[in-house]
């Protein structure tokens, strides 16, 4: 019986359906809420919470196939793709799953009456393998099932123990393998040869009793359960009598289509394979909401992207094939993932684009790397090259890895790794260097910050800095940096803008204008207006109201930045912010512009956010321990052990250091007023908040009132009277060009008649009345066609502009060119022009000598003609 993939997806659905399962439609390939996954690695993982017994679903029995990504995080297949018959990045996971109703027994048994007598696969080509110490599942499989004991194998922990992630459910597991025949080469599961293509798993059966936790202990689950997971791929070749998953209906269709596009007739090439592979991988994660990055969940997207393009290149592809094959995609699979469907167009912009920027460094580096192979001592690629390939060729460290295996070398992953820690060690210290406000300074203080509460308290003077240098005081008028024993005035720092105010002591005011960090030390920077000195008490105050807008635009930060994922994607992540008083900048990774509707969105859905007045907490943590709980780190930030984790309800939760509102509804109103982008993949949006925002929408009113007044509309029927002003203008337009031309072609008529001989030439010279170039031009042609045989030459003064135009007929051009004769013309008018031999115009500056122009053009006419 031949099925292809899809049959075999609905038969294995409608299985488990009649026999009381609920059908799941596939969730999406970035796991919701779980920040210990990179990606949807098997299908159990949208039930994971389910096992763990804190979601309750209105069923007990599920059957679902789910997408599924191996490339990255604990279950990685990246490497093996192209290399064997059956490892995927992307693959189907058909499974069948109880929570807390049946166990072992049952599963079995459905596992068993579906591949013989469902698929009707022949019983004594199933292998069967348990966990060692599963007495129970041994038994059900060789005495109430009847697998003969030769064909069941215990195995140990490493491939018959299931764990989702390092964390999470678990348990022991029992599994099926089908047996290709003796002509594939490889041996039945536990002996040496069982990494051949001979005997392939096909379905895996976890018995989930478990729940590890982050210290490797094993908690009880509340409910023994079932999770089972078949690849639709494996199946099908079977089904399909054949031995490769790149065999099956689906795959054939891809690699068909790859080498079409890509130009080959080696349709049995690895580097086909690859590519089939990895544009499911692709262009699923991109549905999924992934974008190319160079971080996390994007820059695994990225490696798989460079990989496809480098094995296409591989094939001689010479033009960005891999976006092309969205298309044979979207036919293969587009019925069963309607997602793909949807986002078509946006794969493929975001594959070409990735493919082009690739293909600009991609055989530069790939030269450098055959340079340094027929260099290389050994059969190892140093780090350093490595390194440069990734960061001057934008090589993924995989990629080059792959190129060195197809000859048989490998890379210095330790090496590279260092390489990378100095690069961030070097880019820190340059950061620094540059932001450094002021570089000689050096302060063994660590002051203590008292602004999360206070906008005022008591310090002492502890240092002075004056032109960088520490001293004792500061006299009446003098600038300098002053640091306190502890302060309640925030360092600039995370994006937000340093505290102003007054640092207020016996003898006179500080007037502090900015603060900035020395080391550890707040410097609070500004101008004494009495002497200053160490020791001193004063009343630290900062301009509260100051503070107050500036933390409403950091809250507003954390909101805008939850919303912007929320509507945009998991792709979208803080590339920088600047949050003063008056606004904030806020910039974020995203390939194209937010349109002008999704700005409205974000404006609602935040403004929303404010108006439910959530209210702020916030509480010291382990970093890892908020990272676990979901907290929105910044990639490539680093972090203290102890981190500040700032919660907005369930909306919002960053790890952050900045001061904010107590609850969202002091924020009072957001408004993004820009929308743009700095950099390639980096958008930028500027908003206003409480007060500001007001004053924004105010106005923005008052222009529209304004604008409405000028046209003498009210706002409301405004644009309705713009487009009738429009409209009008465009008539007026119209009739004025039939205007113009009627008037010209009357002065037209009276100037043939007035038409000179110049040694038997007929020759046309004047100026007209504030004709517009376009008149003349078509008069110049019509006189032309009137006197048959000619030259003609057009001036005309429009204000300070002159226009000049000349036209030869095509006999005469061999002796006068009419670039030749506007140019006379021009050079007197302080212009200069050009065009073809028998039409020329040019402009000048001097209408008071276009009479004088004209005049000089006739006389060297008269000699050239003569
Ligand atoms: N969750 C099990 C697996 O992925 C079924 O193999």
């Amino acid at each position: 019986m031949s099925m292809n993939s899809a049959q075999i997806r609905e038969t294995f659905l409608s299985y488990f359906a009649k026999r009381g399962h609920e059908r799941v439609p596939s969730a999406s390939m970035i796991p919701g809420n779980d920040p210990t996954l990179l990606f949807t690695n098997a299908g159990m993982v949208p039930f994971k919470d389910v096992f763990l017994g804190s979601d309750k679903r209105r069923y007990d029995k599920a059957t679902s196939a789910q997408r599924c990504l191996r490339a990255g995080g604990k279950h990685n297949d990246l490497e093996n793709v192209g290399y064997t018959a059956r490892h995927h990045t992307f693959f189907e996971m058909m499974g069948n799953f109880s929570f807390g109703d049946y166990f072992k027994k049952q599963a079995i048994e459905y596992a068993w009456d579906f591949l013989t007598n469902e698929l009707k696969l022949p019983a004594e080509k199933l292998w069967v393998t348990v966990f060692t110490e599963d007495d129970e599942a041994y038994d059900i499989w060789a005495k109430d099932i009847g697998v003969p004991e030769d064909r069941i194998s215990r195995i140990g922990e490493k491939d018959n123990f299931w764990s989702m992630g390092d964390t999470g459910p678990c348990g022991p597991c029992s599994e099926v393998f089908y047996d290709h025949g003796p002509e594939v080469w490889g041996g039945p599961p536990g002996t040496p040869e069982e990494d051949g293509d001979r005997y392939i798993e096909i379905w895996n059966l976890v018995f989930m009793q478990y729940n590890r936790q982050a210290d490797g202990t094993l908690e009880q689950l509340p409910n023994p359960s079932i999770d089972t997971g078949m690849g639709l791929e494996r199946i099908s070749a079977i089904m399909q009598n054949v031995h490769s998953n790149y065999e099956i209906d689906l795959f054939q269709a891809l690699i068909q289509s790859a080498a079409k596009i890509i130009g080959t007739d080696d349709l049995n090439n690895k580097s086909l394979r690859v590519i089939a592979d990895h544009i499911r991988s692709c262009s699923f994660l991109i549905a999924d909401g992934v974008m190319p990055s160079n971080e996390g969940r994007g820059y695994v997207l990225r490696r798989i992207i460079r990989r496809a393009v480098r094995h296409g290149h591989l094939l001689g592809a010479k033009e960005t094939f891999f976006f092309q094959l969205v298309d044979e995609l979207v036919n293969q699979m587009g019925e069963a993932y309607p997602e793909l469907v949807e986002k078509q167009s946006i794969i493929k912009d975001a594959l070409e684009r990735e493919e082009q920027q690739f293909a600009r460094t991609l055989e530069r580096g790939l030269a450098i790397l055959s340079d340094e192979i027929k260099q290389l001592d050994g059969t190892v690629i140093p780090g350093d090259v490595v390194f440069k390939l990734y960061d001057t060729y934008g090589f993924p460290v995989d990629l080059t890895a792959d190129i060195a295996r197809e000859q048989e070398l490998t890379v210095d992953e330790p090496g590279f790794e260092k390489a990378m820690a100095e690069q961030r060690k070097r880019a820190q210290q340059a950061s620094q260097f540059g932001m450094d406000y002021n570089e000689q300074i050096k302060s063994e203080q660590k002051t203590a910050f008292t602004g999360y509460e206070q906008v005022n308290g008591d310090a002492k003077v502890v240092e002075l800095f004056k032109e960088g240098k520490a001293v004792e005081r500061l006299e009446a008028g003098e600038s300098g940096i002053i640091v306190l024993s502890e302060t309640p005035f925030y360092a600039e720092s995370g994006g937000q803008t340093g505290d102003t105010g007054k640092l207020v002591a016996n003898s006179g005011v500080f007037e502090v204008t900015d603060t900035q960090y020395i080391g550890k030390a707040i410097g609070h920077h500004g101008k004494a207006s009495a002497t200053i000195q160490l020791g001193d008490s004063v009343k630290a105050e900062i301009d509260a109201e100051r503070r107050e807008n500036i933390k409403r635009n950091h809250s507003a930060t954390h909101l805008v930045h939850a919303a912007l994922r929320n509507l945009l994607g998991e792709h979208v992540t803080q590339k920088g912010s600047l949050v003063e008083a008056d606004k904030m900048r806020f910039d974020f990774s995203h390939f194209e512009p937010v349109s002008a509707e999704q700005i409205a969105q974000i404006e609602r859905e935040v403004n929303a956010q404010i108006r439910a007045n959530l209210s702020l907490e916030t509480q010291l943590m382990d970093i890892e321990e908020a990272k676990a709980a979901g907290a929105m780190a910044l990639f490539g930030e680093k972090y203290d052990e102890q981190v500040r984790v700032v919660r907005m309800g369930d909306f919002s939760m960053e790890l952050c250091g900045g001061t904010h509102v107590r609850s969202t509804g002091d924020i009072g109103l957001f408004r993004i007023t820009s929308e743009g982008g700095i950099a390639s993949g980096v958008r930028r949006i500027e908003v206003v908040t409480g007060e500001a925002a007001i004053r924004y929408t105010q106005g923005q009113q008052a222009m529209l009132n304004q604008v409405a007044a000028e046209i003498k509309a009210k706002p409301d029927n405004l644009i309705e009277k713009i487009q009738q002003v429009l409209q009008k203008q465009r008539e007026l337009e119209r009739q004025n060009e039939q205007l113009q031309k009627k008037l010209a072609s009357q002065a037209g008529g009276g100037l043939v008649s007035q038409a000179a001989e110049i040694a038997g030439v007929k020759a046309i010279i004047a100026e007209l009345d504030q004709a517009d170039p376009k008149s003349l031009r078509e008069l110049v042609d019509d006189l032309k066609n009137q006197i048959g045989s000619g030259v003609v030459l057009l001036g005309t003064a429009n204000g300070s502009k002159v226009s000049l135009i000349a036209g030869v007929t095509g006999d005469l051009t061999a002796k006068v060119k009419a670039g030749d004769l506007v140019n006379q013309a021009a050079n007197v008018v302080g212009g200069k022009g050009g065009g073809r031999p028998d039409m020329a115009q040019a402009g000048g500056s001097l209408p008071e000598h276009l009479n004088e122009a004209l005049a000089t053009a006739t006389t060297w006419l008269e000699q050239q003609l003569s």
